[in-house]
């Protein structure tokens, strides 16, 4: 992990830098993405973590180059996908892997599907346009899929509009629809977040067993760690547009050494519950009162104090000490690198134990 294999990871982000002009402010820009890398091999799944605002999406939609600029800024770093700089490609060498090689599942299916167009049209799209195949063709192939994420009526869903059909059914169209050109790569931004919880677990299983059986790699973003455990390899925690703590996901919800992973497995249902050595409170001294939720005595839910700094509101240093109840004055001047800490990568261990 961490770039090892620089020529066989499919996916290289090397210190991607995103952001957004303050309006008519030509000097001010806010960092989205500070600082970025990761590596995704062949077949693997790693999930990008962290609340809202941390910069998952904004990281998300520049790989596949969806950013609008202005309001964004590309201010530096690579993204390599199979060897290739993203970057140095033209609009149309783009359009040939959006949607066949890179497919991306978004949070709400209403907002990627055409209303006005029948499922099965807007499904066999792709492959009319991708592979030159003829609508017939297109749409025994958007009936195979159909079946495969599990509809049993695959012929009558094809016929339906986005709008007959239920948010589990429009996911799992959403779903086929990534995995119908044989992609090398699903990007899934909070895709399982706006399905009840029941829904939510199936989708999340049909897509690591149609990654599994087609070896794609698997890009899955969400706020939730009970999600992480279910499905990824690997686990990118963010913080404030920068990657915190990074490592196989086993190692990171076990034994997590950055104070934020550890809040945020204390904070998630999930993970309290298996996860019975992480630490019960803060060290003494802590100057931090408004990280009380840190201190209980007793092994409980606990919320992390406060929330995200905006893009404009930035602390010094590392930009999580203003809620942290290990920081120190330290904090308040430097954010360390990524560094070795044993399982994991971290910029800090001040939440190990
Ligand atoms: N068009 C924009 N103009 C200005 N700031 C933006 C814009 N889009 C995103 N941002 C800011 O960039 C930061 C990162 O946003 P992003 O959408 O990537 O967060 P996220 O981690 O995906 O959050 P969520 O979990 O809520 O989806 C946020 O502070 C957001 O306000
Ligand atoms: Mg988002």
């Amino acid at each position: 992990m961490l770039s090892a294999d620089v020529g066989e990871a499919l996916l290289e982000v090397r210190d991607l830098r995103l952001g957004f002009r303050r309006d008519g402010a030509r000097e001010a820009i806010g960092l989205a993405v500070d600082g970025m890398g990761f590596s995704l091999e062949r077949g693997k799944t790693l999930c990008l973590v962290g609340e809202s605002g941390c910069g998952k999406s904004v990281a998300a939609l520049h790989l596949l180059r969806l950013l609008s600029s202005p309001p964004a800024e590309i201010l530096g770093g690579t993204v390599r996908f199979k060897g290739q700089d993203l970057g140095t490609l033209s609009v149309t060498e783009l359009n040939r892997i959006r949607g066949d090689r890179i497919c991306m599942i978004f949070q709400d299916p209403m907002s990627s599907l055409n209303p006005v167009m029948r499922i099965g049209e807007q499904m066999g799209e792709g492959l009319r346009l991708h592979r030159g195949l003829s609508a017939r063709a297109a749409g025994r192939e958007v009936e195979a899929v159909l079946k495969r994420v599990g509809m049993a009526d695959a012929a009558a869903v094809a016929r339906e509009f986005p709008h007959r059909l239920s948010g589990g059914m429009r996911q799992r169209v959403m779903i086929g629809m990534a995995v119908l050109p044989g992609p090398d790569l699903i990007i899934a931004d909070e895709a399982t977040t706006a399905l009840d919880a029941v829904t939510g677990k199936r989708i999340l299983d049909l897509l690591r067993s149609l990654t599994e059986s087609s070896g794609a790699s698997l890009l899955f973003i969400t706020h939730d760690l009970g999600i992480v455990a279910r499905i990824a390899d690997d686990t990118a925690v963010m913080y404030a547009g920068r990657i915190v703590e990074y490592g196989p996901t086993g190692a990171l919800l076990s034994k997590p050494v950055h104070p934020y992973t550890v809040g945020l497995l204390r904070s998630s249902p999930a993970n309290i519950m298996r996860n019975p050595s992480l630490p019960r409170s803060s060290p003494a001294g802590s100057e931090q009162g408004a990280a009380a939720p840190f201190r209980g005595r007793r092994r409980r839910l606990a919320a992390i104090p406060g929330s995200v700094p905006g893009i404009w509101d930035r602390p010094s240093g590392c930009a999580f000490h203003p809620r942290c109840a290990f920081a120190t004055p330290g904090c308040r001047k430097e954010d360390p690198p990524l560094r070795d800490a044993g399982g994991t990568f971290s910029r800090c261990a001040a939440g190990a134990h």
